[in-house]
């Protein structure tokens, strides 16, 4: 009996000691997890990462890299951006309610039709290749021949062009203000009635939100294992063979306007189209023949087939001949390979 009451103590105590570190080891347990939980979640390759990573990288970043990481767009009206996403989709905007600017620029596959040439109301067919217009708010132009100076002045073109949505800007605000909720929209807005400037305005808004950061930007922002040895032997021959004289700037391309075929005749032997006479379409000059606003690479290889003609049916198909008709080399199938792979660095990781 004494023996048990001296050991009695003894054991409560052992009990409580054993209930301690118990709860520690939880502790420990649950901190460990509520960290791993927001690494694991900040890392998750999304916008949100790339977003805190721009911030802690800055310091890292490669200012003397001639194509420069996306910034993320602020300060947009994010009433317009939802209301210009409606409208980009409507099929009602154009004139028997079948075709919307994401038939042609599917978002969910590259913001383009993967089509030689499109095909508007009626089935009728464009004359030149459909562009994405993922990032084309980074473009100092809009269109192959740069006719359009803004993303709003662009989106009257397709509305009204009869082969694409053939419609009338009487039509789609008829439309749009007959719909209650559109309506009420426009006048949460604007406190007004539905316009074609605000429309264009709105659809404009909705573009600049399509940006697509990618893999190569976190590399531009100084994080060395965001790109493998490959890709970066990619990236040093598109400077070095001189691709980067063209495409360069935020949109690897996009902010000036060259000749289709520098070193070598790219239409001879062919039938030659009005669309291929590119910005002489707009200007009229004779040196402005087979002239185009150099495309963006951004999400190049979703984009096939490429060129403004769709001759390219392939990325290294495409690159093969930048080679040789732009640059006047012919560059054997290694170094189109890898410069394909670091084109396909420039994948969003949005899409
Ligand atoms: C029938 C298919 C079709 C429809 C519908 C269409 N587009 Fe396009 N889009 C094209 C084609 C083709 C081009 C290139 C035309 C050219 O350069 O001459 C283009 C060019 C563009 C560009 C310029 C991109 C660049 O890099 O130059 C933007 C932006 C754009 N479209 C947005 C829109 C919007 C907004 C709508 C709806 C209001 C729309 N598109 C409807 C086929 C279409
Ligand atoms: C002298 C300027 C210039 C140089 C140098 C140049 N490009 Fe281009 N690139 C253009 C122009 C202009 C176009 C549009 C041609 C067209 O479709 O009419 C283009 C189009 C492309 C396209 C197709 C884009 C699309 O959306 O269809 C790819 C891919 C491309 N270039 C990659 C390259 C690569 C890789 C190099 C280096 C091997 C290179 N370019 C060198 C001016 C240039």
């Amino acid at each position: 009996m004494p023996l048990r009451h001296i050991h009695r103590p003894d054991r409560a105590a052992a009990w409580k000691k054993a209930l301690l570190y118990g709860l520690a080891a939880l502790t420990v347990f649950a901190a460990c997890f509520i960290v791993y939980f927001f690494y694991s979640w900040g890392t998750d390759g999304d916008l949100k990462e790339f977003v805190d990573n721009s911030a802690q990288l800055t310091s890292l970043a490669r200012p003397d890299e001639p194509i420069l990481p996306i910034a993320i767009p602020t300060g947009l009206d994010t009433q317009k951006v939802a209301l210009g996403q409606i409208l980009f989709r409507d099929t009602r905007l154009s004139r028997n309610n079948t075709v919307s600017c994401a038939t042609c620029h599917d978002l969910a596959r590259g913001g383009v039709d993967h089509l030689p040439r499109s095909f508007g109301v009626d089935g009728a067919e464009g004359d030149i290749n459909t562009p994405t217009v993922y990032n084309s708010s980074f473009n100092f132009r809009q269109f192959w021949d740069g006719r359009a100076a803004s993303l709003e002045e662009q989106a009257e073109g397709p509305i009204l062009n009869p082969v694409e949505m053939a419609s009338s800007w009487e039509h789609v605000v008829s439309v749009l203000e007959e719909d209650p909720q559109i309506r009420a929209r426009f006048r949460a807005i604007y406190g007004g009635a539905v316009t074609p400037v605000r429309v264009m305005e709105v659809i404009a808004e909705f573009e600049r939100s399509l940006v697509t950061p990618s893999r190569f930007d976190r590399w531009l922002k100084g994080d060395e294992r965001a790109l493998s040895d490959k890709e970066l032997e990619g990236y040093r021959l598109f400077k070095r063979h001189g691709c980067i004289a063209c495409h360069q700037g935020v949109n690897v391309g996009g902010n000036i306007f060259q000749k289709f075929g520098v070193m070598l005749d790219y239409f001879a032997g062919k039938t030659v189209t009005r669309a291929d006479l590119g910005r002489f379409n707009v200007t009229g000059r004779e040196e402005d023949k087979y002239v185009f606003k150099v495309p963006g690479l951004r999400n190049i290889a979703l984009t096939a087939p490429y060129f403004h003609d769709a001759s390219a049916q392939n990325l290294h198909e495409a690159v093969a001949i930048m080679g040789r008709y732009q640059l006047g080399l012919d560059l054997p199938s290694e170094e189109v390979q890898l410069i394909v792979l670091f084109l396909t660095t420039l994948t969003g990781e949005q899409l």
